[in-house]
């Protein structure tokens, strides 16, 4: 196996904000959207994994990759997600904190694409599923290096793997990765489309690129 700093590339010295930083374009470059293949982001992944591990070729051998998506604990048979479009949100002018959110969006008809409610089976990421049922929710790197895919959790839970650039406040606000976020319960209500927050511009990618890939298939 390929050294991680090779992989990514980065110095066997590189700082946490360079290993960020490579792993995002390395992770674009090897998605299959655009030229690379699943074994690259594959490797690209694990490689960023070990080096935010404190990998050292010593610990090689003993390196174990995170599984693609996991779930923190049980996972329901399937979940119901009520979704918002954070957009039309924004549009009419309601607010991510108002109590009675989803009622008010329930009542104001608007389109499928913008406000409804899927399943989603076991093992689908959010992502996954939304995309399963026809919509087209936004992504960028399906890697956990960008912030193109966010979702504010408003009721209920999704999982999250350890190796992703979110930064910790924004955690604990309640915003997760759909792409590779598992629901871990039964009942969830979620702002999609939240790349758009001012707050999370900076962890944004150009999605372009992977959108139309998307607009192609
Ligand atoms: S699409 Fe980049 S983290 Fe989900």
């Amino acid at each position: 196996m390929p050294s991680p700093f090779d992989v990514l590339p980065v110095d066997p010295d590189a700082d946490e904000e360079e290993i960020e930083q490579a792993y995002r374009e390395r992770v674009i470059e090897a998605h299959p959207d655009h030229g690379g293949s699943a074994s690259e982001f594959q490797l690209v992944r694990t490689a960023y994994e070990q080096l935010r591990a404190g990998y050292s070729p010593e610990s090689d051998a003993e390196f174990e990759p995170e599984p693609d998506v996991e779930t923190d604990g049980e996972q329901p048979a399937t979940s119901r997600v009520e979704y918002l479009d954070y957009e039309v949100l924004d549009d009419h002018g309601w607010s991510l904190d108002d109590e009675d959110l989803f009622e008010t969006a329930a009542g104001a008809d608007l389109d499928p694409a913008d406000y409804g409610e899927f399943l989603v089976e076991p093992h689908e990421s959010l992502l996954e599923a939304a995309e399963n049922r026809g919509f087209m929710w936004p992504f960028a790197c399906r890697g956990g290096a960008c912030a193109n895919c966010a979702v504010l959790v408003v009721e209920g839970e999704l999982s999250m793997p350890g190796d992703v650039i979110l930064p910790q406040e924004m955690i604990e606000r309640g915003i997760r990765l759909s792409c590779n976020g598992i629901p871990t319960t039964k009942e969830m209500q979620v702002v999609y489309n939240l790349k758009h927050l001012p707050a999370l511009e900076e962890l944004r990618l150009p999605p372009r690129p992977f959108e139309q890939a998307y607009l192609n298939d």
